[in-house]
């Protein structure tokens, strides 16, 4: 099974990936990553794992259209089974997602439907929330809106900075996002439109 992974940046959550691969724990294999920033050190963690790294720069695009457009292009190169968006910055336009409909995931740093978009620990701590963590989701239409496939907690702890929670969670993010793609690639997770469904088989 193929896996392209979209990045932006550090790519912590690539490498979480990478490293189950190298233990035969995901399920697949990664076949290219794609980064839209050429500096993007992720790019850099793929290509030392041998995979093909693909830089695809926004800027050079006329519009969203335009970029979804070759972003598509070189993705469908590679024929995936799951796309992986792991913090990759842009939002995706609906002809993007429709075209990878139920093969398309992404990690959001909280408990979704709880803090959609940016800033989420900030806005967790000063809600004074007991508890807080991240979510795997399909991608659907609506912005960090889709089906949740898998969710971990953290508690939030006393004097605990929007750094501290940071690192907590994106601990877990490791953690949880190679279960989730193993897990969709071996069909244990799946799109049904509704929702996300699991097939039952004890874990
Ligand atoms: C993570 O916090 C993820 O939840 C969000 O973007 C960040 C990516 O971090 N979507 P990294 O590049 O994997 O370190």
């Amino acid at each position: 099974r193929r896996v392209v992974v979209l990045i932006s940046g550090n790519g912590s959550n690539l490498q979480a990936l990478i490293d189950a691969q190298g233990h035969d724990e995901l399920g697949g294999e990664i076949v290219a990553v794609v980064s839209n920033e050429p500096e993007a050190y992720g790019l850099t963690r793929a290509r030392e794992a041998g995979i093909d790294a693909v830089v695809l720069p926004h800027r050079e695009y006329e519009n969203r259209d335009a970029y979804d457009g070759a972003l598509i292009k070189v993705i469908e190169r590679h024929e995936p089974d799951l796309v992986v968006l792991a913090g990759f910055m842009r939002i995706l336009t609906p002809r993007f997602v429709q075209r990878f409909l139920g093969r398309l995931i992404n990690i959001h740093p909280s408990l979704l439907p709880a803090y959609q978009g940016l800033d989420t620990h900030a806005r967790a701590l000063a809600d004074g929330v007991a508890e807080h963590g991240c979510s795997v989701h399909f991608v659907t239409e609506e912005l960090d809106g889709g089906p949740v496939l898998l969710q971990a907690v953290v508690e939030v702890a006393e004097g605990e900075t929007e750094e501290s929670l940071k690192q907590k969670v994106h601990a877990r993010e490791h953690l949880i996002y190679p279960i989730a793609v193993k897990w969709c690639l071996e069909g244990r997770l799946r799109f049904s439109g509704e929702g996300a469904t699991f097939d039952g088989t004890p874990l």
